[in-house]
């Protein structure tokens, strides 16, 4: 699992009850996320800016064939995906299945998936919605959120983000349902995004 750097994106008047601030500043966080042609990533990224500049620890793991992370592990999990043929990408899912198998083995998966106190999970996606727009996003945000509510997390949130079309399919940035989607996600977009992090830490 890499620890990276990254420079903190801090928000203007988001600040928080300092006890409370502590309390949560104890949770370990990971900011989990696949990413195939970078827009993904972008908002992965700007996750990661935005916890540190709240002052927060966070491990970030782009998945690759390697990955092994213990969700237990966290307290709180973001997990993201670009979107392909309405699912997350295959080596989000290839990592989901694995590590079902590994709970399931080992016990942690119960029958009515009991919630765990105190561990949160926020899913998302980037996604193009050329042909019908959100709806082609959200099976794969719900196939995100099943891994963590079968866990016992508590699926805080859902978001959707949306991300150009590249490589070989970069007309379709054009063509689309959502119309001209040419350069997201843009700064607006990444905006957004640290508002949503910033706001789902007051939950
Ligand atoms: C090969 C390919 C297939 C895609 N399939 C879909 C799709 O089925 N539904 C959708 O909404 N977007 C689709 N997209 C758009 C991506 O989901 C979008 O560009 C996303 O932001 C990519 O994220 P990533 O760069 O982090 O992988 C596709 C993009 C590519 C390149």
């Amino acid at each position: 699992m890499t620890k990276s750097p990254g420079k903190s994106f801090r928000l203007i008047g988001s600040a928080m009850d300092p006890g409370r601030m502590e309390a949560l500043k104890a949770m370990k966080v990971l900011n989990l996320y696949f990413s195939a042609t970078g827009n993904t990533q972008k908002i992965a990224k700007r996750i990661e800016d935005t916890l540190r500049g709240q002052g927060f620890e966070v491990d970030t793991l782009k998945i690759g064939a390697d990955s092994n992370p213990d969700i237990l592990a966290y307290d709180l999990v973001f997990a993201g995906s670009g979107v392909y043929h309405w699912l997350p990408g295959k080596p989000m899912m290839e990592l989901f299945e694995k590590l079902l198998s590994r709970y399931v083995g080992e016990g942690e998966i119960r029958p009515a998936s009991p919630r765990r106190q105190g561990k949160k999970a926020v899913v998302y996606c980037s996604y193009g919605g050329g042909h019908t727009g959100a709806n082609e996003a959200v099976p794969a945000v719900k196939y995100i959120g099943q891994l963590f509510d079968h866990l016992g997390y508590e699926v805080l949130d859902e978001w959707y983000f949306v991300g150009e079309y590249l490589r070989k399919h970069r007309p379709m940035s054009v063509k689309g349902r959502l119309g001209n989607i040419e350069g997201r996600p843009n700064d607006a977009d990444l905006m957004e995004v640290s508002e949503k992090v910033a706001g789902i830490l007051r939950v």
